[in-house]
């Protein structure tokens, strides 16, 4: 049991929480810098860690003084080691090493990618053997994990990560960034299309994912369609990308589930947001018995920092410190990896 202050900012929001007992939030301050990004159409690095540095200090005050809480009463700093954008990292490093060294806190550093994971425990307790869905702008892995604060990926992308695939096809559309919500929005309104036939994703492995091959087949049939001067039906093209692109995933993940039979099932990440992913996950889970499924609420599905607080509790009673030599680490493997 404790008390842990967590620093999340491996990308585009600058986030802070105090988290009691692994699952009770005192406070969980994101800010993000989305609106700063959408103008560029993705997420500029160098951009994001300047406003990582002008935005730090107070949303970690922020946090503190909302808790109700003194430095005195915390147990341990967590923080994104990564992985992440370097720069971006660096900050929250840099942010947790200063309260550590100030207030003589051990220092938890966190794979970002756990965090999503555990961002589940805040809906329902977690049980084991469990396996995890990770869907995010930079990841997309099917990780088993037999106990507490145990992972092995044993499925991940051999290109894009679904995320990535859905922005750059928004991008490609016009549609903006972050594309993931509005192609969810754009295909409801949309339609199965013969014209609009795309490749079902295939790979090697079992567990592997493919969405670069998909995301490329959207875009050229978006050229070969304007060059046939023929309309584009937005709605549509998006309709079709996501159903492909998620019952392609959701395919691999109900695999995996009757093969190893795991106690439950979680989806983490942005993507998890994502009603249709939401609604296949429901529906293919209803077949399976004894398997419980978890998706978190949408306020935990994208980057904050309760989540790496919920994980940083786990790694505490793991006691899996770090030092202040560790350093943000972009390429980072899951604990035990
Ligand atoms: O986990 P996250 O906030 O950041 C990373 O760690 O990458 O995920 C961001 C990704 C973006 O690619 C965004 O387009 C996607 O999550 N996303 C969605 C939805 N909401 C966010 N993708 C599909 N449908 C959504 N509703
Ligand atoms: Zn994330």
């Amino acid at each position: 049991m404790a008390l842990i202050l967590a620093i999340e900012s491996s990308c585009d929001e600058t986030a802070c929480a105090l988290i009691r007992d692994g699952n009770t939030i005192l406070s969980n301050i994101v800010s993000s810098q989305i609106n700063t990004h959408t103008l560029y159409g993705g997420v500029v690095p160098e951009v994001a860690s300047r406003i990582h540095v002008e935005n730090i200090s107070t949303v970690v005050s922020e946090a503190v003084k909302e808790a109700g809480v003194t430095m005195d009463e915390v147990d341990a700093i967590a923080y994104t080691q990564g992985p992440g954008l370097i720069g971006s990292l660096h900050v929250g490093v840099m942010a947790a090493k200063t309260l550590a060294f100030t207030f003589h806190k051990p220092l938890i550093p966190i794979h970002h990618i756990t965090g999503h994971i555990y961002a589940n425990a805040f809906v329902k307790e977690l049980k084991f053997p469990l396996l995890a869905l990770v869907v995010s702008g930079g990841h997309t892995e099917l990780v088993w994990m037999e106990n507490d604060y145990s992972f092995q990926v044993i499925g991940t992308t051999v290109d894009d990560a679904i995320g990535e695939a859905y922005d750059k096809v928004a991008r490609v559309l016009g549609l903006g960034y972050p594309g993931g919500p509005v192609i969810d929005k754009l295909a409801k309104e949309g339609k199965p299309n013969p014209d609009y036939h795309l490749p079902t994703p295939k790979t090697d492995e079992p567990y592997n994912f493919s969405f670069s091959g998909l995301k490329t087949a959207v875009l050229q049939l978006n050229d070969r369609l304007k060059r046939q001067g023929k309309e584009v039906i937005p709605e549509d093209l998006a309709y079709c990308f996501q159903e492909t692109a998620l019952q392609s995933l959701t395919a691999k993940t109900i695999a995996a589930v009757k093969e190893k039979h795991p106690a439950m099932v979680v989806v983490a990440g942005g993507v998890a947001a994502n009603s249709r992913l939401r609604e296949l996950m429901n529906e293919k889970m209803k077949a399976i018995p004894d398997c419980d499924l978890i998706i978190p609420p949408l306020k935990y599905c994208t980057d904050n920092a309760a989540m790496i607080g919920a994980v940083g509790e786990v790694a505490y009673r793991h006691q899996a410190f770090g030092t202040f030599e560790d350093a943000a680490d972009p390429g980072l493997s899951m604990p035990g990896e």
